[in-house]
């Protein structure tokens, strides 16, 4: 216990002495008590060893690399809990049968969210699609296979268009079929939340997914096909939208 708090500790000063007065800032937003108190209980647990860097801050949350004991690297997850970002998840999560608690404090809903992205990519990834292998999930913390090279993360497809649009096309329909097949929606798919690794399609960010029974299913899913069509469609203008749909199917 003693020993993994300072590790902790150490590893947020090596941490914040990386960077300037604004990243300092940045992570005192995200390292707030219980967000540590939950860092260290994944420490004690064994799920993780160490934090190595930080991969990118988004709206609701830090992604960072993490090491197990074995020297394994990980994929952290971690959603902040003084971001207010409550209503904007809310239509996600009421609805889905899975979540009849949608959480009732703001730190609830945060940890209901981290549930949610986890259970989106258990059974995404269950179904054969391409979306880092969920490892645990405990309050606002998420840690799963991490897609990366060394320190950095693969880019997304908005940073790196592959070289064949058309195969790489292919293989992202087929994660999509996978997971509709298993009753789901992603909810947020664009070219910034799918990763070129090495010219393989990998799809992140699933916490906004919702299964069958949600009432906005299938609008999301059209949104979601709509998104991917609209962006290929610069490298395949001779793609449609009705084809694409027959390609999952
Ligand atoms: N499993 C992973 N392996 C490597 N890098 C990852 C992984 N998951 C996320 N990342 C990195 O973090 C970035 C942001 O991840 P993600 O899209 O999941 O969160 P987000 O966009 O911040 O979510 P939000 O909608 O809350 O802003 C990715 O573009 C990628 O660089
Ligand atoms: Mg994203």
């Amino acid at each position: 216990m003693e020993e993994s708090l300072l590790a902790l500790d150490r590893q947020l000063g090596q941490l914040k002495r990386a960077g300037d007065r604004e990243w300092r800032k940045t992570l005192d937003a995200v390292f707030d008590e219980p967000t540590l108190r939950a860092i260290q209980q994944l420490f004690s647990r064994g799920v993780l060893y160490t934090l190595e860097n930080i991969l990118a801050t988004g709206k609701e949350a830090n992604v960072f690399r993490g090491k197990t004991h074995d020297g394994r690297n990980r994929a952290v997850k971690i959603y902040r809990l003084n971001t207010a970002t409550f209503r904007k998840l809310a239509p996600y999560i009421d609805g889905d049968p899975r979540f009849p608690h949608g959480g009732k404090s703001h730190r609830d809903r945060m940890f209901v969210w981290a549930q949610k992205e986890y259970k989106n990519l258990h059974l995404m990834h269950a179904a054969g699609a391409r979306v880092p292998r969920p490892y645990h999930v405990h309050r606002n913390l998420l840690v799963m296979q991490y897609l990366g090279w060394r320190y950095r993360p693969y880019p997304t497809l908005r940073e790196l268009p592959p070289a064949k649009p058309r195969e790489f096309l292919e293989q992202l329909m087929d994660s999509i079929g996978a997971w509709q097949h298993a009753g789901l929606a992603h909810g947020d798919l664009s070219e910034y939340n799918v990763l070129n690794v090495r010219e393989t399609p990998w799809v992140i960010d699933v916490g906004q997914g919702v299964p069958r029974q949600h009432p906005r299913f299938d609008e999301l899913h059209a949104r979601d096909m709509a998104n991917i069509y609209r962006w290929f469609r610069k490298w395949l203008p001779e793609l449609k939208l009705e084809e694409l749909e027959t390609w999952s199917m």
